[in-house]
Order: structure tokens, then sequence, then C-alpha cells
């Protein structure tokens, strides 16, 4: 079944069954720039998850586009891709557990739809902790499942433990928080426990990854296919969690994987979706690909890469290559398969005519793509022409600079501005050559040229997920800000419900049951500008949670951070304006800030109120 065929009976399953089909959103994140781009369905549909009416009702259905940076360094394998199509169905408020799991299981098995193996098919299913019990309804729902197949679906009561032998072992799987379990997309939202339902492809378990095989070993044995996440809480800005008003299913299934798994095929790049591009490697390369797995992997970078750089730039929000935000993510891609491609011997411009052939591929699906076609194949060339002129030069830079197998980040440096290498490139070849680079000097260079200040530059490196502009940067201390001096005002009882920034404006979330009068704007205005004249430094520690409480800390006491948390300071000990546990990045100083000034103030459901200010 090619992905053209799936794509059309996954949504014509869900329509049948009553729901709309709502277009795919943007990769850019519209309402919540604080991820980089849209990493799932669910991501666009936040706010009616949480209780906003959708104008196309409870039942949507979606090809949604993603973008995943967080594996940019894993592509090569069989498995990790950049940019991915997520099939998925929602009930908001709608059916639940038992629509969506026979609904699951009923796709991927009968002869009308997908047609897989019930035989084939492991799900895991939560645990339980203190936040949710054990999810026995999913369970119960799964045996029956299997059970109306003539199958008996055994529970492993510990995952890791108990063999997967087949039809013989057991069938339904439990794990804790790590694995089953969804949410939220940013530090507060919905969020619930899931089921996933994984594809035994048969190969042998490799015991260099534990003893025993199970859906959530990484042998490669297992693939996830599908998670169908029940999101009946709301995570909340203490840590807490509560019942969200109505129960809502999030669905995802991976195109690629799922098609790569009808198709026969154990590489999601073996699949029709890569064959045109690895023809046209091929053909400037004169190397075919299954040569040797050195020169796969290039084809699989360079494939994956430009593709995904295809979809960013043609976006209907495009984003064009840069040194900052999206842009950087952008030139990475870029720049690291125009090193590949070199790699596999090919000499004169490719990206523009690979790029081609991937609009010819997906353009009749996503018509963006059509539509900016000419301004696709132009950034691609403009980009591969900048670093063309100066990549053999900086490679050569390189040799001579590894002679004592040290990179300096002074050296880094000049890779990076003269030759236009990013960082993480030269932190690959380095590897490559098993030496070592500072990237902490590196990074005191950059923010000396670049007059960034520090939280700037940690943001452009991470290469994760948030935007880390000197704008959001900004707003996001004066989130702090605003947090500490809004609990001054209205009392302790504030709590953090959301938080969104922009480049232009924050908006702030928090419980507080009345409209604020004039008079308390002006006060929580006033505190916050207060605190701005003052300049009072930013500063950052790392502590274990039991001392963040102690020193007095706001924010989640949450154990995904792990032993350590950060803690951000502003001020002066022993009066701190604000001491909030958080990510970071921030300013150094509070004069950054200049001006703030509150620009809103409204209902968002009832008991929480919304705040929309600006700063500079
Ligand atoms: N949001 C869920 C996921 O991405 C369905 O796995």
């Amino acid at each position: 079944m090619l992905v053209k065929e799936l794509r059309r009976k996954f949504l014509e399953f869900f329509s049948e069954r009553g729901h709309a089909v709502i277009p795919s959103a943007s990769l850019i994140p519209q309402e919540d720039p604080t991820v980089l781009f849209t990493t799932a369905g669910m991501h666009p549909l936040v706010p009616y998850l949480i209780g906003q009416t959708h104008p196309m009702g409870k039942r949507l259905a979606s090809v949604q586009k993603c973008v995943r940076t967080g594996d940019i360094d894993e592509v090569g394998d069989n498995r990790h891709l950049t940019f991915f199509e997520m099939l998925g169905n929602w009930s908001l408020g709608d059916y639940f557990k038992k629509e969506a799991i026979a609904w699951s299981f009923e796709f991927l098995t009968d002869k009308k739809w997908l047609g897989l193996d019930a035989e084939k098919i492991f799900v895991t299913v939560f645990t339980g902790d203190k936040t949710a019990p054990r999810d026995e309804e999913s369970i119960g729902i799964w045996q029956t499942q299997f059970a109306m197949r003539g199958m008996v679906a055994k529970v492993s009561q510990t995952g890791k433990d108990e063999p997967a032998t087949g039809v013989k072992g057991p069938r339904i799987y439990l794990y804790p928080k790590e694995k089953n379990w969804w949410g939220p997309a940013g530090a507060t939202g919905p969020c619930g426990s899931d089921t996933e339902m994984f594809y035994d492809t048969g190969r042998p378990h490799d015991p260099a990854y534990g003893k025993a095989c199970h859906p959530n070993c990484d042998c490669g044995r297992f693939v996830e296919i599908w998670n169908d996440v029940f999101m009946e809480y709301e995570k909340r800005a203490d840590g807490s969690f509560a019942a969200l008003k109505q129960k809502n299913v999030d669905t995802g299934m991976g195109l690629e994987r799922t098609a790569a798994i009808l198709q026969g095929k154990d590489n999601v790049f073996e699949t029709e979706i890569f064959s045109g591009i690895f023809g046209a490697l091929a053909d400037l390369s004169g190397i075919k690909y299954g040569r040797d797995e050195a020169h796969d992997r290039s084809f699989r970078i360079v494939a994956d890469h430009l593709r995904t750089a295809v979809f960013i730039i043609g976006d209907e929000h495009g984003v064009t290559p840069s040194n900052l935000g999206q842009g950087y993510i952008v030139r990475r891609l870029i720049r690291r398969a125009i090193r590949e491609g070199r790699r596999l011997g090919i000499k004169k411009t490719f990206t523009d005519q690979l790029g081609t052939v991937v609009i010819d591929e997906f353009g009749s699906h996503y018509k963006e793509l059509e539509t900016n076609r000419e301004r696709i194949v132009s950034e691609l060339k403009k980009e591969e022409e900048k670093f063309g002129k100066t990549l053999e030069q900086g490679l050569k830079e390189f040799e001579k600079m590894m002679k004592d197998r040290v990179i300096s980040g002074k050296e880094a440096f000049i890779l990076f501005s003269t030759y236009g290498f990013p960082l993480e490139l030269t932190q690959e070849l380095v590897g490559e050559r098993g030496g070592n680079l500072d990237v902490e000097e590196f990074k005191r260079e950059f923010e000396q040229h670049q007059e960034l200040s520090r939280t700037a530059t940690e943001g452009l490196f991470k290469g994760g997920l948030a935007d880390h502009s000197v704008e959001t940067t900004c707003l996001h201390t004066a989130t702090h800000l605003l947090h500490a001096a809004l609990r001054k005002v209205l009392g302790s009882d504030v709590a953090q419900k959301g938080s969104n920034i922009t480049t232009e404006r924050l908006r702030f979330d928090f419980t507080y049951s009345k409209k604020m009068t004039a008079e308390q704007i002006k006060e929580v205005e006033g505190l916050v500008n207060d605190a701005i004249t003052k300049n009072l430094p930013v500063q950052c520690e790392e502590m274990t949670v039991a001392a963040a409480k102690k020193s007095g800390a706001i924010g989640l006491f949450e154990e995904k951070y792990g032993e350590k948390v950060k803690v951000y300071f502003v001020g002066a000990k022993p009066d701190y304006f604000s001491i909030e546990i958080c990510g970071g990045p921030h300013a150094g100083h509070t004069s950054e800030l200049k001006k703030f000034k509150i620009i809103k103030e409204e209902a968002v459901v009832a008991g929480v109120r919304r705040i929309k200010a600006t700063i500079g």
C-alpha cells in the first residue's frame, strides 16, 4: 500500500465514523511559539482539548506535517526522520477509550483497511502511579478486542522482565509514565496516559539491548506504529494534575513507519516515499543505494534533511535559512546534507535539484509546496552557493586545526564565522575523528562577536525546541517578574495556568477568580517596572528539588526534572524579587527589558485570567 492510499484510507475510515477531516496546520506553530515546530497533530488542537469549541465538531481527523529536531543526530539509521506525517483522530469530549481502541485495532487489522496480522500486534498500557491509577479499563478493552480475534491476551506486569515470546507470551505490557503518558507539550497543559501499538517485525532480538525483548526494547524488533492518548488531565503550574472538564482522545500514527510495514520493509527509507530522491541522488553521485552502510547513511541523511528543509521553507508560514531560531535549524539541515552529498562525491550544486524532486513527490498532497516552488528552489540554491564556496576550504582548515586532535572554541568560531560551519557540523566532524572540541569557549567567542547575552547564545545552540531570540528571552524574564508581581498584589493563590511568548508579546494565564481592577493592574505594572529600573541581576543555580523548595521557589516541582532543577533568581540576596524553577533561558539583567506594559487583562474560563503584555 502506497502512502497516498494509506492517507486516504485513514481519513475515509474516520470520516465514516463521524470525524470531520481538518487540514494539516502549519509546521511553524502560530499559537505557541514556545515550540519551534509542530511536533504532533495535537499541537494545533490544544485550545480545543482544554475546552474551547472546535468549529468542525467533536470528532476530528487529520494528516499533520510534523518536524522533530531532537533526534537530528540519529538520522542515518533505518527509522529516524526529522520530518514525518502523523495520521491522527481526536475526540474532544466525545468518545473515549472503548471506541478509540476498538477503531485503532479495526483499522490496523481488518482486511478492508490495513489488514495487518493481529498476532503481530503487541500493546502497552500505563501501569499507574500517584498521579493516575493503572489503566485497567484499557487492559480490559484490549483483552476483549484480542478475544474477538480468537486470541488470549496475557498481561506482563513488569514490561521488562518478561520476554515477548510471540503468541504464547504476554501481549499487553505495562509501563510507567516515561513510556505510557503523553503531554503536556509545554510546562502546563492537557495530558494523560496512553496505550501504544507495536508491530513485531520478527527480527531476532539483539541481546546488546538487554536480556529479554519487549515492545519498548530498542533493538529494533518492535516498531511503534500508533499511540492512543487519553487526555483527561491538565498539568498545572504547581506540578499537580487536575481532571479536565472533558475527556479527550488524541491519537497519532506514523505514516512512514506504517507504510514501511505495509510494504514489508524494515526501513522507512526503502518505501516509495524516498525512491524518487534516492534515484536522483544515485544519478548525481553515480553511486547506488545499498552499496555499503557508510554510503547508505549519507543517502538517508541527504534525503531526510532536504525533505525537511523543503517542507519548512515551503510551509504556508515558511522560514528561510538564517542564524536564528527555526532558520538556524533549516541552515543546519541543508549544510549537513551538502556535506553528506560531497561525501557521495557530488561536486556541483545539487540541493535545488533534489528539492524539485521532493516538491514533485509531495506537491500534489501539500499544495503549498507547489505554490512556493520557486522560493524553495531558489533558497536551497542560495544557501548551497553560500556554503559551497567555503566548504572545501573550511574542511582543509579543519584538518589543519585537528592536527593536535583538539579544536579550541576560537577555532570552531573561525569555522563558523569564516567558513559557515554550524557548530553542530564541527562537533560531528570532531566526533568522527575522536577529537575534542571546547564548546563553552566557542559560545563565549560567539557571545562577544554577536554581542549576545549568555542566555541567548545558549538558546541558539541548544537545537532544542524553544524559540530563543533575544526578544523572547527578555519576554520570558518579564513573565517571571509578572508572575511574582501578581502574587504580591493578588495573593499567593495566583498560580500559572499557561504561558505563551511570541517575539511581540507575552501571554500569561493564571488562577484568579475576579476581574483585576485598574488599580491592581497599575500596581502590578509598577512593581515590574521598578524591578526593571533597579537593573536586577538574573542568576541561575542548579539544585535539588528539596533545596529549590526551601529557597521559596515557585514553579513546577516535577520528577521529570530528575534530581537537580534549574532555579532562576531575579534580584539580590536575601530580597529576591522572583525565584522560579525554570529551564530558561533568561536575560542577564532586568534592564534589558526596558519597559513593561500590560496591554490586556481578560477572562479565559471561570477562575482563570489572562494577561497580555509587552516590553521595550
Ligand atoms: N500526541 C500523541 C503522539 O504524538 C498522539 O504520540
